[in-house]
């Protein structure tokens, strides 16, 4: 069945993983017992169903009393169906708004735009610029907090008069998974916070796992080990004028997404004709605002969900049960083959690391055979390196730049149990055991294709 899918992970059925299923953390999360429940009572009204208004209650109790809109003219949570298209109408009216052309001269900086963050800002005429911190480009093993921002990269474009024209607002993601699902300091948000705002430019997060980032915080920088993840989590979102978060992932549920936008904010001041652009957004593509392409018990549960993330109980069994897998990994392997630290949803094998000596060239894609062969041992990760985030241009293959090479076993939320973690472990352990027989592979179609990797297919090199 591999070889009918093509070696492509993605094409794989589902229904044939007999072990652990680690493609990705979003939307994969086992709900609770509580979500459960809430979905049985959605009131799937067309109009201002039950949920809409608990959830709007619901950001103003996690996020904080900021994120209240007291006007009531303004609309500031807006729902999409999932993250994307949260991504997709804050570009799509801010495009329009800016008159942005196909020539980018707007661009957004962030500390890790993740790829369909970046898609949808260039499908809408902006450029997409990542500032990496530099223990991040450094691979630095210790540094706790390597999904920063590179604040002197960010000060030095906004210095200068000609670029800060062309930056209508910047973009943290927590944590960042272009980089490794690596947290944010807090101590680097409110520096980019007040960078921003010392030139009126608003902040916004992506804040897919906003909980994760704040357990970090909580576990690892000074100053928080005796605050609460809620209150941590209010002091993050003290910073910025909007987020858009995927609910995939910290908000525990299955579908959705959402934009909010703060009454008092910069995003608000500057594009006082953001709101009613969104709202015309929704009803094009999503139906009536109060829903949002979501039924009504998809928000019950997201409510109950955002109730959950922020228990330090959760966060603690999650993230250390992340912690451990990488370890177990490591110990498989007898090497040290997993990126560290290890971030808060996912595990990620450098593949440098892991083929060094093997002869095995880039062009070989030796990431690619890595999956395919995982899912033979009834195991299913991805590759998130040279053949996901390169591109060829006429015939030629172009490497990612910074370069990136791991393959990213992402772990679902209430899901599996350590001992499956185990046997996901110990299946990477045979495999590097014997990774001087690992082929290379050959793509036999989509090399040339825009997300390549979701819709390629290889075969092993004889
Ligand atoms: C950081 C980040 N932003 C945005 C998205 C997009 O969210 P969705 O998959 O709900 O469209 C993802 C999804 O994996 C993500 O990890």
């Amino acid at each position: 069945m591999v070889e009918a899918v093509g070696l492509n992970v993605f094409k794989f059925p589902a229904r044939m993983i007999p072990g652990c299923d680690l493609l990705t953390d979003s939307g994969t999360t086992t709900m609770t017992m509580r979500q459960w429940s809430q979905l049985l009572l959605g009131d799937e009204s067309y109009g201002s169903n039950e949920g809409y208004f608990e959830f709007k209650e619901q950001v103003v109790e996690t996020f904080g009393p900021q994120w209240e809109n007291r006007d009531k003219n303004f609309e500031n949570v807006f729902l999409f169906h999932q993250g994307r298209a949260a991504e997709a109408g804050l570009f799509t009216c801010l495009g329009r708004i800016l008159k942005s052309s196909r020539a980018p001269y707007y661009f957004i900086p962030s500390n890790g735009h993740f790829d369909t963050t970046q898609a949808n800002i260039e499908a809408n005429g902006f450029e997409a610029r990542n500032l990496f911190c530099k223990e991040a480009l450094a691979k630095d093993q210790q540094a706790r907090f390597k999904g920063n921002m590179d604040v002197a990269g960010l000060e030095a474009l906004l210095d200068d008069p000609k670029m800060r024209e062309r930056i209508p607002l910047v973009y943290l993601t927590v944590t960042n998974n272009t980089g490794g699902g690596q947290p944010v300091s807090l101590e680097n948000i409110r520096k980019v916070s007040e960078l921003s705002h010392s030139y009126g430019i608003p902040l916004m997060f992506d804040a897919c796992r906003f909980a994760e980032n704040a357990w970090f915080i909580q576990q690892f920088e000074p100053g928080y080990a005796d605050k609460s993840i809620s209150e941590v989590v209010r002091l993050m979102f003290e910073q910025v004028d909007g987020f858009h978060i995927s609910l995939k992932k910290d908000g525990l549920v299955n579908i959705g997404g959402a934009l909010v936008v703060k009454e008092n904010g910069f995003l608000n001041k500057n594009y006082p004709e953001l709101q009613g652009a969104l709202t015309g957004h929704q009803v094009l593509v999503e139906g009536h605002p109060t829903y949002g392409g979501l039924a009504g018990r998809d928000l019950k549960g997201a409510v109950e969900g955002l109730k959950t993330v922020v228990s330090h109980g959760f966060l603690d069994y999650r993230i250390s049960q992340v912690q451990r897998f990488g370890a177990w990994v490591d110990e498989a392997c007898g090497a040290d083959v997993v990126v560290k630290p290890v971030g808060g949803h996912a595990i990620y094998l450098d593949l440098d690391k892991f083929f060094a000596g093997t002869g095995l060239a880039d062009g070989q894609f030796p990431g690619i055979s890595l999956t395919a062969l995982m899912l033979v041992a009834g195991h299913r990760c991805c590759e998130l390196g040279i053949y996901s985030f390169g591109r060829n241009v006429d015939g030629k293959e172009i490497p990612p730049d910074p370069r990136v090479n791991n393959v990213r076993a992402a772990v679902p939320r209430l899901c599996y149990e350590d001992i499956d973690l185990r046997a996901a472990a110990e299946a990477f352990g045979v495999l590097y055991q014997q990774r001087g027989r690992i082929p290379g592979i050959e793509v036999i179609y989509g090399q040339e294709l825009p997300m390549r990797h979701f819709i390629s297919r290889f075969r092993f090199k004889r």
